[in-house]
């Protein structure tokens, strides 16, 4: 029988506003949340911005207005607090020009943030007076610091990651697709296998597909239809090539 949480079902994503859907997922239900959240910056994901013949990039990405960022920051993620259970954690990945919102935003809801990771990635852009981004902040944040899940894997866990950025394989493309081995490496370290992962903000689905493939179940909210059917495709395609649980 599927399991729910609240009126959602566990390995399900779902269409719609997550400030208007998390208020519905039960509190102390979710193990880890794991998500890239939309930009407050002006992020325009056209096809022209990607000059390859033949590709069809993904449009409609949704962002929010830099001058309401704080709130709809701190409104996610107190929500994010209520529904983790007593040993959750969360990480939350940023750019650097809304990280102050971010970080804002984790206090002000009772997180404790454990790390301040740097994933650090290849970007071939030319720029003329300024340095090249490839980096992206990740905040690693627990409810409780004195009990949260931390699988120690290496014995130097480092903070700076470097993962090279996927390459597009199929024909329809998303701007904002996060590698599936940087979405692994954190299962590994803050899950078990079983675990339920949440991603508010979906996208192409990484999270969720992630989740999938090492056993751990998920949940994922994505306001953009374009975007979940995109995120329900993969799902489909992986269920199909690996073990059922
Ligand atoms: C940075 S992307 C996530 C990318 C994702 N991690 C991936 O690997 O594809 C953020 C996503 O949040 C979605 N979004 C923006 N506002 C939202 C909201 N209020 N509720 C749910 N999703 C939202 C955007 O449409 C976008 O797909």
């Amino acid at each position: 029988m599927t399991e729910r949480k609240g009126p959602f079902s566990v390995d399900d994503v779902y269409l719609g506003d997550a400030l208007e859907l998390m208020p519905a997922v039960p509190s102390g239900s979710i193990d880890l949340i794991v998500t890239d959240p939309p930009f407050a910056i002006d992020f325009k994901a056209r096809r022209g911005n990607y000059n390859r013949a033949g590709e069809r990039v993904l449009e409609g990405y949704r962002e929010i207005d830099s001058s309401d960022y704080l709130s709809f920051t701190t409104q996610w993620l107190d929500e994010a607090f209520r529904i983790l259970t007593a040993s959750g954690s969360l990480y939350v990945f940023s750019g650097w020009s809304n990280l102050k919102d971010i970080l804002i935003g984790l206090d002000a809801a009772g997180f404790t943030t454990i790390n301040h990771l740097i994933w650090k990635y290849q970007f071939g852009v030319f720029t003329k007076k300024k340095y090249v981004t490839s980096h992206y902040h990740i905040l690693f944040a627990a409810k409780n610091p004195k009990h949260y899940t931390f699988n120690k894997i290496d014995h130097y866990p480092e903070d700076v990651w470097e993962i090279n950025r996927e390459y597009w394989k199929g024909r329809v493309k998303t701007p904002t697709k996060l590698p599936v081995k940087l979405v692994q490496k954190i299962l590994r370290y803050s899950s078990n296998e079983g675990d339920l992962v949440f991603d508010p903000f979906l996208g192409s689905g990484t999270v969720a597909v992630a989740s999938t493939m090492l056993n751990r179940r998920y949940l994922g909210f994505e306001i953009v239809e374009e975007y979940l059917a995109f995120a329900r495709e993969r799902l489909a395609h992986i269920n199909d090539t690996i073990p059922a649980r």
